[in-house]
């Protein structure tokens, strides 16, 4: 019975993605429902209600060793870290536990857990902002709670990452294209083998100050377009950020590197549907026979992840369409759609003219253009701009950036401290 309960609450815990791989059947009913409704035991009936994350409960402990920051212009993606960091342990039998922070450091892990094993960890990836009179700004936490959790309250969790950003903001460049890319990462911690749902997680939140994606300007990219490999499959994991999904990417990846290309433009099926860019979405320009441009991104379903970003690029460039708030560079006549797009169209669209922009979206780089994508032992050759950059690309990544750093006032920009008074 105990084991059946554990089932179905951790099954709750990691993720509906994990649910599918890991949960019996029979009790996926049980896993999909909301966290917060109270759920009955599969043996007795009985409703259990274990505690959530309460932002109200943090303890912190301040580091007395805080180390010594580095010149922004040293900063490398994803190699420094800030001071502190934020832990909320869970379980089975016990619910969301206190939530801590504390000096930055190693975590203390059982070799049989469950992360080393059967790759139990789902991560997310955002951004903090410091403007020149300190106030701190995330951009669009709601949306990183909404794609990482099915289990617990995010705004707790975002509350509590407030704190974290707030205590560490010394450690966010005020330069500009910097900020603070803040990682939220969720483990399997029981102490066993065996593939089944974890009865134990950890859940921690680590930060790293970083520089512009591109230091020295905006550099078109190389995509090869991949048919040997995939990155998600129908029915399988790819919308959601399991680190499962990554690991494998790493040798297509080294694989294009070594033909001259940076990053994979990732196909699927036998007509070469376009899927995602590395890791980012995709997003195409083709200009229609009337002049009117239409930006394309491929639909969200099991194999391409929902962006953050690309739901922004596309709110705004459908707000620019519908002549609700204007765009500099984006075209007059825009459509904007969610569709499906095979390697025939794009190559078609090349051969008549009609290829605007291709780009990638994603948090840390925002904008990726891309300039040349291998092809069946061909180049297509894609048009970017003066600046690296083409108008559409620049004309979302300029607002984008001018609402994450506060000069743009938009509610996708959450402060969180409380503005200075002078
Ligand atoms: C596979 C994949 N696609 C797309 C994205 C872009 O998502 P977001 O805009 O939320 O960063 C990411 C990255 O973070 C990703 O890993």
């Amino acid at each position: 019975m105990a084991s059946l309960r554990s089932l179905a609450a951790s099954t709750r815990a990691l993720s509906r993605a994990a649910i599918r791989r890991t949960a019996l059947p029979a009790l996926t009913p049980i896993a999909t429902r909301a966290y917060r409704q109270p759920t009955r035991d599969v043996m007795t009936g009985e409703l259990i209600q274990l505690p959530d994350i309460d932002a109200s409960l943090l303890k912190v402990e301040k580091n007395t060793k805080p180390k010594t920051r580095p010149p922004s212009s040293k900063l490398v993606f994803g190699h420094t870290f800030t001071d502190h960091m934020l832990t909320i342990p869970w379980s089975t039998a016990t619910g969301w536990g206190t939530p801590e922070i504390k000096p930055y450091g190693p975590l203390e892990l059982d070799p049989s857990s469950t992360v080393f094993h059967y790759a139990f960890t789902l991560f997310e990836g955002m951004k903090a902002y410091r403007q020149e009179d300190g106030t701190v700004r995330l951009f669009r936490p709601d949306k990183n709670m909404a794609r990482m959790n099915k289990t617990f309250d995010g705004e707790q969790l975002t509350e509590l990452i407030k704190k974290l950003v707030v205590l560490d903001s010394e450690w966010i460049p005020k330069e500009k294209g910097y900020s603070l890319y803040i990682r939220p990462t969720l483990i399997g911690t029981q102490n066993a083998l065996g593939v089944g749902p974890s009865s134990d997680a950890l859940l921690f939140v680590i930060c790293s100050p970083v520089g512009p994606y591109y230091a020295s300007g905006f550099k078109p990219v190389q995509l090869l377009a991949t048919t040997k490999y995939v990155r998600a499959a129908p029915g399988g994991t790819g919308g959601y950020k399991l680190g499962a999904n990554y690991a494998p990417g790493v040798v297509p990846q080294a694989e294009a590197a070594k033909e001259g290309y940076s990053q994979n433009l990732w196909l699927l099926g036998d007509e070469h549907m376009l899927t995602e860019v590395g890791t980012m979405n995709l997003f195409v320009a083709i200009e229609q026979p009337d002049g009117t441009v239409e930006l394309v991104t491929p639909p969200l379903d099991d194999i391409v992840l929902p962006g953050v970003t690309r739901d922004s690029v596309l709110e705004l460039a459908r707000a620019h369409a519908r002549g609700e708030q204007k765009i500099p560079g984006l075209p007059e006549k825009l459509k904007v759609t969610e569709r499906k797009m095979v390697m025939k169209e794009l190559t078609e669209a090349e051969k008549n003219g009609t290829l605007r922009e291709v780009f990638g979206t994603g948090t840390a780089a925002i904008v990726s253009p891309v300039d040349k994508i291998g092809y069946e032992g061909r180049d297509i050759v894609i048009p970017t701009g003066p600046a690296g950059l083409g108008p559409i690309a620049k004309g979302v990544l300029d607002t984008i950036v001018g609402i994450q750093t506060g000069e743009i006032e938009h509610e996708w920009s959450v402060v969180a401290n409380e503005p200075k008074t002078a």
